[in-house]
């Protein structure tokens, strides 16, 4: 665990970049570090790795105070992408990968072989390992940054807006790369971006800064976007927010709607009784086993049949899966006419209708 406790960085101008924090981030855990330009967020970061010293407070790992280590030795324990990638332009990329290894004295062989491995792992081109880093783009320099930080598998990294070069498409599968690379390789990560969508996808925990260098509030994205702390937090979380907070429920997590049911050996004139009783346009349709096999417009309802199976049921168009967003089941209930989706499990079994009173439901 990293700790700050009571930490100010007063720059020699009199600038305070980071002003009294008290911020306690997780092992294994990603904690994103967000706010408005100026505000802290680099400044928090160098912090750690002692590229900036705090003029006041302290910062421990793992219980021991930083300022009693010795610094090269604390840095090898964290891997450090900068801003703006900050790759050493006279070296290769390979070389530049190897930064750290190298200084760790390591075997040419055991070196190549671990460049490769991360060149993969980013998801570069094995042909770029041997160009200068002005031949790259903005984004896989970016990538090389990262690749560069976890050469000599660090547990911790300091992530400095590593995907702000990126367009938002490659953004977004930087990203979800960048999430199964974490679930597998579990390291404590200090993730900054400016980006509160980018924070709200990656951070297990999120702290958002406000100009100044304080420290607005600290929390998991979903309580968060349950209950800003105040109208900063609100404002910086941006419209949208109920629509946020759905995209992070799962719809395996929702209460499924109590809608009426007819089942198919009923009569079709039972079907449209008591659906017109409760002044219902629609009414679903389940079968024996109480599995829904599709649904009834009240007014079509043919009621010369003998049984509901003789009539041509609708059927529910988009189903959503359990691990599927809510977010995407809003999505779905939109296009229903019916203004209700089925909720299918694993097997692709169907096991419930969600409608908008299950979001609200989840919401509240
Ligand atoms: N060496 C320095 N001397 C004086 N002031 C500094 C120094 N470095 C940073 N600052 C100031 O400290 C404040 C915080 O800067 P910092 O780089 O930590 O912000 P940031 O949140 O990372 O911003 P951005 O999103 O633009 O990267 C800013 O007002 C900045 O101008
Ligand atoms: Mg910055």
């Amino acid at each position: 665990m990293i700790r700050f406790s009571s930490v100010t960085k007063r720059f020699p101008d009199g600038t305070v970049a980071v002003d009294d924090l008290d911020l306690e981030i997780s092992s294994d855990e990603l904690t994103v570090l967000v706010g408005p330009s100026g505000c802290g967020k680099t400044t928090t970061l160098r912090m750690i790795n002692r590229l900036d010293e705090a003029s006041s407070g302290i910062i421990d790992i793992d219980g021991a105070d930083i300022r009693l280590a010795d610094r090269t030795q604390l840095r090898r324990g964290i891997g450090y992408v900068m801003q703006h990638s900050g790759l050493f332009p006279h070296r290769t990329i390979a070389a530049n990968i190897a930064t750290v290894p190298s200084l760790l004295g390591w075997d040419k062989p055991r070196i190549a072989a671990r460049v490769n491995e991360l060149v993969d792992l980013v998801g570069l081109d094995a042909q770029l390992a041997t160009r200068y880093p002005h031949q790259l783009s903005g984004g896989q320099q970016q990538r090389v940054g990262v690749a560069r930080a976890l050469a000599a598998d660090p547990p911790i990294m300091l992530m400095d807006e590593p995907f702000a070069a990126v367009d938002p498409i490659v953004r977004k599968r930087l990203q979800d790369e960048f999430l199964a690379l974490q679930a597998r390789l579990k390291k404590t990560i200090v993730f900054v971006t400016h980006d509160i969508d980018e924070a709200i996808r990656l951070g297990d925990r999120i702290a958002i800064f406000e100009y100044g260098g304080r420290l607005a509030q600290y929390a998991s994205p979903r309580e968060l976007l349950a209950a800003p702390a105040n109208d900063f937090v609100a404002d910086f979380l941006g419209s949208e927010r109920e629509l946020k907070r759905l995209a992070l429920i799962s719809s395996a997590e929702a209460e499924v709607a109590d809608v009426m049911t007819i089942r198919t050996d009923d009569s079709p004139a039972k079907a449209r009784e008591r659906a017109e009783q409760a002044c219902l346009s629609w009414i679903a349709v389940v079968d024996p086993d109480g599995e829904i096999v599709g649904w009834l417009w009240t007014r079509d309802i043919d009621t010369q049949q003998e049984r509901v199976d003789q009539l041509e049921l609708q059927s529910f168009d988009r189903p959503v899966a359990h691990d599927e967003s809510l977010r995407a089941a809003l999505g779905a209930i939109v296009e229903s006419p019916v203004g209700a989706v089925l909720r299918v499990g694993a097997s692709g079994q169907a096991d419930g209708l969600l409608t908008q009173a299950s979001l609200n439901r989840a919401l509240s």
